[in-house]
């Protein structure tokens, strides 16, 4: 359901004119054939699209990135086939700097309704927003409503924090009493207390207040219908009020993925159950990890399955492999053909993918900060391996869906477990896309392994990123030929036109003209209409219920 759509209900049924013109906000379905490259505005490309200015991580201070430098790349964004972009909180934040830097990532919010004037104006931030669109693409903000932050640089923050700077929340009422989280594992107490230090304090907001979640939902929804946004990160989403993290959810309707960085499948699946329609989908990624740095296939697989039976809606949950909070994949073991698999995984799982910038150029930073260098510093190289990797991802599984749009709301299925491969399928039978993954590494020799519960016998199919031609043997086997650890993906041939892949041609369709099915421009105008269609359908739906109720 769109944000709006209750609004412009309103006003056709009642003739009451609705307040703004609020954002068609994209709902789950639309994100979920969508993947998403993530950006960290200030690392990520600066107006002047200098590739040397000097950005050390380790001081933490701004960079200089920028909207108008994030228009500037969309080209180097779009080109790897990503349909959608996440940019930071976007809000005015504290200035200055304590020991470990300053507020570059945008984590530290001031004043929420001013902007961060280090990423540009206002008219760049709606330039940046109208270029995305216009490029068919969605924008997501990063946004913190768990707290605010105040510079206290040494200071006990109990006594030494002045409420009066904070805009909407310029009182201590607004907040929770201080203290420090002193046990992440209890909920409660991350949830009551604060994530901050003695250096940089993030006064919790008191979000079981109403007063807080009005004005919290009210920003939120001015905000995205100003800037037209599609959808939500939730940052510290485990630190909020979770009855209130649902209201949130619920009242404003639209997409978000909300951070809960926690291991146990439970966890996750109970919190998409009660609280929060996506979240980042933490337990695969730890399985993941096991999987490519230590060998465990026998995890992934595990995991694969059990979240199948636990989460609500597993392709709704947000695939990724790297974030600005974790350790760069490269960081646990530097092998290009590891690399390659988890970025296939991670673009071919369930989920909406995300890819956090810098991972298409392999970059090797640890933890945090050494995990946020300035993209500008790689030079953009487009010819980087992993870019062309993640280019080819990208257009096969849009070419599953454009072949079949429930091709996201498929669950993945394990088909292969080896010592040390793991295949798995995804879609309906004879249009499913097929991985083969290898954690051997780059030094591993050539060997077949012999796949069953692939495809019909004596099918022609497609190994997409090496472009070589395979049949599906008489009775149902696939002998597939492993080499140096790479990951192998698999298509059947004759779907392969309209893939733009190995020489077939390409459909050159966008994503939201993909849903529906439909072909190019004929699609472009029923998109708006077939919305408008459903609207009015809920409408009459609504004005039916209303007379039942008068005349009972
Ligand atoms: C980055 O800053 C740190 C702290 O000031 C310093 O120790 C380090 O040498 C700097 N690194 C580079 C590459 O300049
Ligand atoms: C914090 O203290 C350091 C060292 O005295 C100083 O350089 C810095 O400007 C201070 N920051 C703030 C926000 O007061
Ligand atoms: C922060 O300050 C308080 C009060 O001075 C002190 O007890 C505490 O140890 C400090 N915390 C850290 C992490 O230094
Ligand atoms: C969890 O944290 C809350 C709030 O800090 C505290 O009241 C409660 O005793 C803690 N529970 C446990 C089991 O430690
Ligand atoms: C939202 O906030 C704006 C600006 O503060 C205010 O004008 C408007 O009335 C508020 N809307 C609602 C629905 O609270
Ligand atoms: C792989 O991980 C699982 C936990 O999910 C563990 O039980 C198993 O022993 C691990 N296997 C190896 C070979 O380490
Ligand atoms: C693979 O098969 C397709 C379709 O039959 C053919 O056009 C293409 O040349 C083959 N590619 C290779 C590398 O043999
Ligand atoms: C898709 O776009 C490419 C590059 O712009 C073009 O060469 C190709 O002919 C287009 N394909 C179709 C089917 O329109």
């Amino acid at each position: 359901m769109r944000s709006s759509t209750f609004c412009r209900l309103a006003s056709g049924i009642v003739g009451i004119s609705c307040l703004s013109n609020l954002a068609l906000a994209a709902s789950t379905s639309d994100w979920k054939s969508r993947t998403v490259y993530q950006t960290m505005t200030d690392r990520f490309s600066r107006t002047d699209g200098s590739t040397t200015f000097p950005c050390n991580t380790t001081e933490g201070l701004y960079c200089g990135g920028t909207w108008q430098g994030t228009i500037d790349k969309l080209d180097y964004i779009q080109g790897m086939g990503f349909d959608a972009i996440m940019i930071s909180p976007i809000i005015e934040n504290v200035e200055g700097h304590v020991k470990y830097g300053e507020a570059y990532h945008g984590y530290w919010p001031l004043d929420l309704y001013s902007l961060n004037s280090h990423f540009g104006t206002e008219q760049d931030l709606l330039d940046l927003s109208k270029e995305v669109h216009d490029r068919g693409m969605y924008l997501m903000m990063d946004t913190v409503i768990n707290n605010m932050a105040y510079m206290t640089n040494g200071s006990y923050p109990g006594t030494n924090i002045d409420y009066s700077v904070f805009t909407p929340f310029d009182n201590s009422k607004y907040f929770h009493p201080y203290c420090l989280i002193s046990d992440w594992n209890n909920f409660t107490d991350a949830q009551l207390c604060q994530t901050g230090d003695n250096y940089t304090a993030l006064p919790d907001l008191f979000t079981e207040h109403t007063d807080v979640q009005s004005l919290l939902i009210n920003w939120t929804t001015t905000t995205m219908a100003k800037y037209s946004i599609d959808g939500l990160r939730i940052d510290a989403a485990k630190s909020v009020t979770p009855s209130f993290l649902r209201k949130y959810n619920d009242d404003l309707g639209v997409f978000m993925t909300g951070e809960v960085m926690q291991q146990e499948i439970s966890t996750i699946c109970d919190y998409q159950r009660d609280y929060i329609g996506s979240l980042p989908n933490y337990p695969i990624y730890y399985s993941m990890l096991k999987a490519f740095t230590l060998g465990n296939t026998t995890d992934l697989a595990n995991s694969v399955d059990l979240m199948k039976a636990a989460c609500p809606d597993i392709t709704a949950l947000v695939s990724f492999s790297e974030n600005h909070d974790v350790e760069r994949f490269p960081s646990f073991v530097d092998d290009i053909s590891l690399a390659k698999n988890v970025l296939t995984f991670t673009l071919l799982y369930d989920g909406v993918p995300f890819i956090y910038q810098g991972q298409e150029q392999h970059f090797k930073g640890a933890n945090t900060p050494a995990n946020r260098q300035a993209l500008w510093l790689s030079g953009y190289k487009t010819d980087a391996e992993l870019y062309s990797l993640i280019t080819k991802l990208n257009k096969i599984r849009k070419q599953a869906v454009r072949l079949d749009s429930s091709y996201v709301d498929q669950q993945t299925t394990n088909i292969y477990l080896g010592g040390s491969e793991l295949g798995f399928s995804k879609g309906v039978e004879g249009k499913q896309t097929i991985m083969l993954l290898s954690t051997q590494g780059t030094n591993s020799q050539p060997y077949d392994v012999i796949l069953q519960g692939t495809y019909n016998a004596g099918m022609a199919v497609t190994e997409v990123i090496y472009c070589s031609n395979y049949t599906v043997d008489a009775y149902g086997s696939l002998r597939v030929g492993m080499e140096s650890g790479l990951p192998r993906v698999f298509f059947p041939t004759r779907l392969m036109e309209g893939s733009g892949l190995c020489g077939y041609s390409s459909a050159n369709l966008t994503y939201a003209e993909l849903r529906t099915g439909q072909s190019g421009s004929q699609q472009k105008s029923l998109g708006v209409g077939s919305n408008q269609l459903r609207e009015q359908t809920i409408a009459f739906a609504l004005l039916l219920a209303l007379i039942s109720l008068i005349v009972v």
